[in-house]
C-alpha cells in the first residue's frame, strides 16, 4: 500500500502499478454498501417468506404459505359461490323449460361451452362437428335422440360404458362371423343404394333381401335406423364411420362398438344440464 496524491487530498491506491499507472483503493460510496446490505437481507427474508429451494416434489413452501395453487382454488370457490344461486336453478328447473326462460337460457349455453370445450372438444371437435365414429353434434341426424331430454340422458349415462348401468347399449353383430362374403357384398351395394350410386348395382336386389332378414330389424324396413338401439339411419348419406364400399365393408363385416363414458361421475347435475342445453341449441336439437 502506498499513498499517492492528486490535486485535492490523498487517495490510497491498492500498490498495483503497471507502466507507471497506479490503481485506486477508493472505498465503495456509503449508499451503495447499504442499498447491498439491504438486498441481501430482503433475500434471506424472501426464501424464508415464500416457495423458494427446488426440492424434489416441491419447493420450500415459506412461512406465508403463499400458492398460485390455493390462490386460483380461492378464485374459483369465488366463481362457483357467484353462480351458486343460477346452479341451483339449473339443476331443478326441468329440461325443456330451460329455453323458454332467457336468462338460464343464456347461462347455460356459456357455462356449457366452457364445459364441452373441456369435456367433449377432444372426441367431438371444438366446434362439436365430430369425425370418423365420433357423431356431428350440429346436425339433427341423431343416433340416440335429439331432443333435450334425449341428449341429456346421453351424456349422463354415455353410449356402451362399462361405468354405467343404464348407459345406452346396442351391439350390431359381427357379420363376418354370419353371413357369406358374396352376401355381404350384395347388402353394402344395397345400403350403398339408399343414399346414393351402389358400387355393382345388380347386387342390389339380392342385397335387399339380405337386408330385410338381417338388418332390418335393428335399421328398419326401409333404413332408416332406430334410435331406440342407436342404430343409425342408412338412407341420409350422414356416415358415422363412412359411406364408401371399403369402409361399409369393413363395418358390416366386423361392426362398429362405439364408447362413449357416463358423465354423471364427473360432471354435477347443473353442468350436465347446461352441455345437454349448449348441445341442443347448436343447430340440430329437436
Ligand atoms: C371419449 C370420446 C368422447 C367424449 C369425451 C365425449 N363423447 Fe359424446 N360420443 C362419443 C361417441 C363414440 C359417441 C357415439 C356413440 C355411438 O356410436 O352410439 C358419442 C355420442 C354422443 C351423443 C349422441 C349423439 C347422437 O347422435 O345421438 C351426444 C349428445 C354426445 N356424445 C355428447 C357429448 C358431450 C356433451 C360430451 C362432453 C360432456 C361428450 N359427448 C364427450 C364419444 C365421446
Ligand atoms: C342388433 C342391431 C343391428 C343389426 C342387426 C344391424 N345393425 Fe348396423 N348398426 C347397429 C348399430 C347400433 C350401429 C352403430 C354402431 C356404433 O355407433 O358403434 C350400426 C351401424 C351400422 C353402420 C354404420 C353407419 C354409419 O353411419 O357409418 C352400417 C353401414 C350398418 N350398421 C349396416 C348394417 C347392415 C348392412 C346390417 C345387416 C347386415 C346391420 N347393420 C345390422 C345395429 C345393428
Amino acid at each position: 500500500m502506498s499513498k499517492k496524491s492528486d490535486q485535492k487530498h490523498e487517495v490510497e491506491t491498492t500498490g498495483h502499478v503497471w507502466d507507471g499507472i497506479e490503481e485506486y483503493n477508493n472505498p465503495l460510496p456509503r449508499w451503495w454498501l447499504w442499498v447491498l446490505y439491504a438486498c441481501i437481507a430482503w433475500g434471506i427474508w424472501y426464501v424464508i417468506a415464500y416457495p423458494a429451494w427446488p426440492m424434489i416434489n416441491q419447493a420450500t413452501a415459506g412461512y406465508k404459505g403463499w400458492s398460485t395453487r390455493a390462490n386460483i382454488a380461492v378464485e374459483l370457490a369465488e366463481a362457483e359461490a357467484a353462480n351458486a344461486e343460477i346452479n341451483a336453478k339449473l339443476a331443478s328447473t326441468e329440461l325443456t323449460m330451460i329455453a323458454k326462460d332467457p336468462e338460464l337460457q343464456s347461462y347455460a349455453a356459456s357455462a356449457g361451452n366452457a364445459v364441452f370445450k373441456t369435456w367433449c372438444a377432444q372426441c367431438h371437435g371444438s366446434g362439436a362437428a365430430g369425425t370418423k365414429g365420433y357423431p356431428n353434434l350440429l346436425d339433427n341426424d341423431w343416433l340416440w335422440g335429439g331432443d333435450v331430454d334425449a341428449i341429456h340422458t346421453t351424456i349422463r349415462h354415455g353410449v356402451r360404458s362399462d361405468d354405467d348401468d343404464d348407459t345406452r347399449y346396442s351391439e350390431m353383430p359381427k357379420f363376418g362371423e354370419i353371413l357369406e362374403q358374396e352376401e355381404i357384398t350384395q347388402v353394402v351395394n344395397f345400403v350403398m343404394s339408399l343414399s346414393g350410386t351402389p358400387d355393382d348395382a345388380s347386387t342390389v336386389t339380392p342385397g335387399s333381401v339380405v337386408f330385410a332378414d338381417n338388418c332390418a330389424s335393428c335399421h328398419a324396413d326401409d333404413g332408416t335406423g332406430d334410435r331406440e338401439q342407436g342404430a343409425p339411419n342408412l338412407t341420409d348419406a350422414i356416415w358415422l364411420y363412412g359411406g364408401d364400399y371399403d369402409t361399409l365393408t369393413q363395418t358390416v363385416t366386423n361392426s362398429r362398438f362405439g364408447v362413449m363414458p357416463p358423465w354423471s361421475t364427473r360432471l354435477s347435475e347443473a353442468e350436465m344440464r347446461a352441455v345437454a342445453a349448449y348441445v341442443h341449441q347448436l343447430g340440430g336439437g329437436e
